[in-house]
């Protein structure tokens, strides 16, 4: 029996070779990964250029300092995320529920500094922003918090897509510090918010002076198809929370912050021993010059819709609905269907099930045309059997 707690329920494989978008279990068979870890190995297995600049860093003997002192890594890592944010200020943690954490003390202290004693936060029904138990009790599901009450006051939850419930939690609640929103819900099945909704969002956010903090931990970094969702809406939130893509594969999480949020943060706010470190910087700059020089940002938009194209030919109205933006993509169904997971192991494709009947897929950035056709060809004929089987039942 394994020492490993029991907080996942583990498909009996493992993988211990990559290489591009393809992985190898211990017995050598082959699989087409089309999960990424879950939107985490932006650039794949085995990117030379990753590869490369780790083993350089490692071989230096400075994996870890200490924020106590300067870390050059961390000051061009953060130089970077600025430019691709558009924001200011870059706080480095290890993970998203810690990027995101930080988002909601930074709305808590820019309450707070208006002179509000008991700031709130917007949040979204079916969102998920992590598992600490501030975290959790933002995140929109019974499940996630179920034991683990009491929960963490002071959020405040209305339905995505929805503007006039957050006028009217404006009108009535004078304590609102921020907006936090997951611009498209990965955990919640792939929700997508409509463009026109995050601008009269943000609009709202900057008739009362609230903060628009946007976590893009599972659709940013070049998921959508631009660096992040809300430059597809064309403005600039006042926070974002980052993590799994920011690294292709190295913990690292990110809360990034402009606008209203500048400066929030002082000496002593917050902090993080392992944060920014040597190491995991190394593994930010490498991924998002990567990113930039090979133009993985057109290459996520054209595979998605590529992808979300032919899902759509091929399934049409046997299933629910066929959505997402770029390279993250969900598959409804009418019914659970998480038994595909391992039915896609079988045939050789990793693919994940979310919110119980929606086939999500978040593959590596550097997925091409014809591995994509891969994807579809292989998932295809497993919905199809699926649904033959359940009709017949
Ligand atoms: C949108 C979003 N926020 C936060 C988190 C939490 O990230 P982590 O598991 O790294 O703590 C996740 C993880 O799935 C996520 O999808």
């Amino acid at each position: 029996m394994s020492h490993v707690m029991n907080t996942y329920a583990r498909q009996p494989v493992a993988f211990v070779r990559g290489e591009g978008v393809w992985l190898w279990d211990e017995a050598g068979k082959k699989y087409l990964d089309a999960l990424a870890g879950i939107a985490v190995n932006t650039l794949g297995y085995a990117h030379p250029r990753l590869t490369a600049a780790l083993t350089k860093r490692i071989q230096s003997g400075v994996i870890h300092t200490s924020n106590l002192w300067r870390i050059p890594d961390q000051e061009a890592a953060a130089d970077r995320v600025a430019e691709i944010t558009g924001l200011d200020e870059v706080f480095f943690c290890n993970s998203g529920l810690e990027a995101t954490e930080a988002s909601i003390k930074v709305a808590r202290k820019y309450g707070h500094d208006k002179g509000i004693a008991e700031p709130a936060i917007i949040v979204m029904e079916k969102a998920f922003h992590g598992r600490s138990l501030a975290t959790l009790s933002a995140t929109g599901s019974r499940k996630v918090q179920a034991g683990f009450e009491p929960l963490v006051q002071g959020f405040v939850r209305v339905p995505l897509n929805d503007l006039e419930s957050v006028r009217q939690v404006a009108s009535h609640n004078r304590n609102v510090s921020a907006v936090l929103i997951e611009p498209i819900q990965g955990e919640g099945g792939i929700n997508v918010s409509r463009l026109e909704y995050l601008r009269g969002l943000k609009q709202l956010c900057d008739e009362h002076g609230w903060l628009f903090i946007s976590d893009e931990v599972q659709c940013g970094l070049g998921r959508s198809g631009k660096w992040f969702v809300y430059q597809h809406a064309g403005f600039q939130p006042d926070v974002v929370a980052l993590a799994k893509g920011l690294a292709s594969g190295v913990p690292v999480g990110a809360c990034v912050v402009g606008g209203r949020a500048k400066g929030v943060f002082k000496p002593g706010n917050h902090g993080s021993t392992f944060g920014g470190n040597p190491l995991a910087m190394t593994a930010v700059v490498t991924t998002i010059d990567t990113i930039k020089d090979e133009g993985l940002l057109a290459n996520s938009a054209t595979v998605g819709e590529q992808i979300i194209g032919s899902l759509r030919s091929h399934l049409g109205s046997a299933v629910a609905e066929v959505r997402g933006m770029g390279l993250m993509i969900g598959v409804e169904l009418k019914e659970p269907c998480g038994e595909l997971v391992k039915h896609a192991l079988d045939a050789g494709l990793v693919i994940n099930v979310t919110a119980d009947n929606v086939v999500r897929l978040l593959p590596p950035l550097v997925m091409r045309e014809a591995e994509a056709r891969q994807v579809v060809e292989r998932l295809v004929p497993l919905v199809k059997a699926f649904l033959d089987k359940r009709a017949a039942a």
